[in-house]
């Protein structure tokens, strides 16, 4: 691993040995880009890459050099306005009204490891050797503003790290329109963008489109990451697959607004960017304040976009969730949400747990409903203490009983909301994100509070401080379930209103930070309705997320698969629910509900009690199956192998291998059952080719060159006769998990 700088031609050459990145200082002083992709040999000279050619029409900045326009050149954090017409990484406002930036390379600094960013999430390494860091500082003298371009290469992820950071010296301050996190100037545009969109309810579907001309983006204005696109789009070439071929991956590490975007130009340059969504947002700076922009993540993988999934999921798990729990197997939970909803009492939730207890689980979840008055979805967000009708012992009563058995305990809350019926609105009319003389819009019949206000911030953490210090509680889920809308900070002049949305996150980060210093032990789950806050922000605080408040199986195969390309699999809530599922009516077999939900961190969300004695054998059989197998499903490496997405998406399949190679996990999903149909082989990946396999329900041993290379049967040859009955494992919605293990002579 290396970062050089060659003093001749001004270059920097990143590279851990698989991959490279390299920029130039150009002859303007501003910073260019050369390549990102695959490890080259270091040399003193790329300038070549540059390709300056003449351009008619081109604004130029130099008399006498017709090649030297920022139109056309490839750059690295590029302006508006001095001859670059495609839209820039920044934009900066003088006091004067001028818009004009001119940063000009002035210094730079290696050094081994990385730092910390300000009060926001980011990657990081637990000894220097890990990570080699390059700071480059430009500085505009008309403007007085110093940028900082920091950029951190991983040994052990093909990944770099980049934040832009802003720092004023002007005595008139100035304002920052745009700031982005992540500018890339890509040479070509032959590339296929993936992107997650979707809804609540069905987030983060894959859709796939060519790169062509002009802007394609998917952002966020909601204030959150959101369930519609997810902060994190994936750049294929067209002949790439799973496994093989070229894919880049950039990620934002935040929870908030976001724009992710590709430009293509005229000259077939595709300009990658990725930041903070520059509506609604505004920074004054004024003299030695500097901001900094949220980090964004770059990898680049040969190995097609299993390859390219594995180098985030590695990192993620590694050097971006933190805590206790990063490394540890996920405690299999029952959650009372779709058991019981508002629905509960003390003797209620304790008849869910001991029978929990008796089938072999090892957390209780108390979800919403338990503070205040909340009976329903109108009223006591805000007042975070026990509800004594419901739970006449409290908080601490409970869960006192509830650990007493052997159970974990957690709790739910959603910490950035109130209702107008609760305590806290009564106190502080003024708290919540409102427009004056404007209509305030409900979402799910609450309001957000101003999280941008350090007192609101404080106060609601006091109220759950005090929760989880009185009571033995090791896991919180910590929801969030609107849009926002009107914002506007009652705490804040007029010119900085544009700092709300970011600083509400701050706020976010912060509260979190709090907590998890206070109580390490403490399990956190984020969720925003389901998976509206899946992004990378969110786990460094809490190292799962509840993926989607659809718990049906068949819907989950694609928003889990869907998910698995940006994030790991120790990350995704999932949970068995009753049938019908309430979301869709579905009757899914118990065994397939298990089958989807053990490729996450597992657990149960029904009523327990109301299960047959067969089911709930069924359900001692998998607990105790995914006690067994979920370091390996939880940290070992995840494939992907059939999509939903892809034909007519009847098929999912995925797999994961433990590190040795000597166990996999096939999960083989059907949706619809046809009748006759042909052959079918699913070649699998990352075995060990010379490995002599077991390979159960086949009851076969195979070498892991035959199944990688031939592939395994999986042919389903129903022929619909009426010889062949309904058994239960045949049918619609069905499923198998093939176990592969090392067969030891
Ligand atoms: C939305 C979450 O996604 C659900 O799991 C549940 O916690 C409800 N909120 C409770 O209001």
């Amino acid at each position: 691993m290396f970062i050089k700088y060659h003093s001749s031609s001004k270059e920097f050459h990143l590279s851990n040995g698989n991959i490279s990145y390299l920029m130039t200082v150009l002859k303007n002083g501003h910073l260019g880009q050369l390549y990102f992709g695959k490890a080259i040999r270091d040399q003193e000279d790329y300038s070549h890459l540059l390709e300056l050619r003449p351009r008619p029409m081109a604004p130029c900045a130099y008399k006498g050099d017709l090649a030297f326009s920022l139109e056309h050149i490839k750059q690295e954090y590029p302006s508006y306005g001095s001859g670059d017409m495609r839209d820039p990484a920044f934009t900066i406002e003088m006091n004067n009204g001028s818009r004009i930036s001119d940063f000009v390379y002035q210094s730079h600094v290696i050094y081994q490891g990385k730092k910390k960013l300000e009060g926001l999430p980011a990657t990081y390494v637990e000894s220097d050797e890990e990570a080699l860091t390059l700071e480059i500082t430009l500085v505009d003298e008309v403007a007085k503003v110093e940028m900082l371009l920091s950029y951190t290469i991983f040994k052990e992820y093909d990944v770099i790290a980049r934040n832009t950071k802003f720092i004023c010296h002007h005595e008139d301050g100035v304002k920052l329109d745009r700031a982005m996190s992540l500018s890339l100037d890509l040479p070509d545009a032959a590339y296929e963008m993936l992107e997650f969109t979707g809804a609540w309810a069905r987030e983060r579907n894959m859709k796939k489109r060519k790169l062509t001309h002009g802007i394609q983006s998917v952002y966020s204005m909601r204030g959150c990451s959101s369930s519609n696109y997810n902060p994190f789009i994936i750049l294929k070439r067209e002949n790439a697959d799973e496994n093989q071929g070229e894919v880049l991956g950039f990620s934002l590490v935040y929870s908030g607004n976001f724009l992710a975007q590709v430009e293509v130009d005229t000259y077939e340059v595709s300009r990658v960017m990725l930041g903070i969504h520059p509506n609604n947002f505004s920074w004054v700076l004024n003299k030695n304040e500097s901001f900094q922009t949220p980090e964004a993540l770059l990898t680049y993988s040969r190995n097609g976009l299993n390859g390219m999934s594995q180098q985030l999921h590695h990192l993620f798990q590694k050097r971006l969730a933190r805590g206790e729990y990063r490394d540890q197997p996920r405690p299999i939970l029952v959650n009372n949400w779709e058991g019981t909803y508002f629905d509960f009492n003390e003797e209620k939730i304790l008849n869910i747990a001991r029978t929990a207890k008796k089938l072999g689980i090892e957390m209780f979840v108390l979800d919403d409903g338990w503070f205040g008055k909340r009976n329903d979805d109108h009223s006591s967000l805000g007042d975070w203490y026990p509800n004594l009708e419901k739970l006449p012992n409290g908080i601490t009563g409970l869960a006192n009983k509830i650990t007493e058995m052997g159970l974990k305990f957690g709790l739910w809350f959603e910490p950035e909301m109130t209702n107008e019926d609760s305590d806290l609105y009564r106190a502080h009319p003024d708290w919540i994100l409102s427009t004056p003389n404007r209509r305030v819009s409900h979402g799910r019949n609450q309001y957000i509070l101003d999280f941008s206000r350090k007192e609101v911030v404080d106060s609601i953490g006091d109220m759950m401080e005090k929760i989880l210090s009185e009571a033995p509680i090791s896991y919180v889920k910590w929801d969030m379930n609107r849009c926002m809308s009107e914002v506007y900070s009652h705490d804040c002049l007029p010119m900085n209103q544009g700092k709300v949305m970011h600083q509400y996150i701050l706020g976010v980060y912060a509260l979190y930070e709090r907590l998890i210093q206070k109580f390490p032990h403490i399990l956190f789950e984020s969720c925003a309705s389901g998976g509206a806050r899946f992004d990378a922000g969110m786990l460094y605080y809490a190292p799962q997320a509840w993926t989607s408040d659809d718990t049906d199986a068949i819907e989950r195969l694609k928003i889990q698969y869907g998910t698995s390309y940006g994030y790991p699999i120790s990350s995704m809530g999932s949970h068995v629910s009753a049938i019908p599922n309430h979301q869709t009516f579905r009757n899914v077999p118990l065994c397939t509900r298990a089958n989807v939900a053990y490729f996450g961190t597992f657990g149960y969300e029904l009523d327990l009690n109301k299960l047959s004695e067969v089911e709930q054998e069924q359900v001692i059989e998998q607990v105790k199956w995914m006690k067994e197998y979920r370091n390996v499903i939880q940290y070992g490496d995840f494939y992907r192998l059939v999509s939903p997405f892809e034909k007519d998406g009847n098929v999912t399949s995925w797999m994961v291998v433990s590190k040795d190679k000597s166990i996999a996990l096939v999960g083989y999903y059907r949706t619809l059952q046809h009748v006759n149909l042909g052959y079918v082989k699913i070649p699998l990946v990352g075995l060990d080719p010379d490995s002599l396999y077991h390979v159960s329900i086949h009851d076969r041993n195979l070498y892991g060159d035959e199944l990688m290379n031939v592939g395994f049967s999986v042919s389903d040859a129903m022929s619909g006769e009426n010889k062949e009955k309904y058994n239960g494992e045949n049918g619609d919605f069905q499923s198998r998990i093939y176990i592969l293990k090392k067969v030891v002579n």
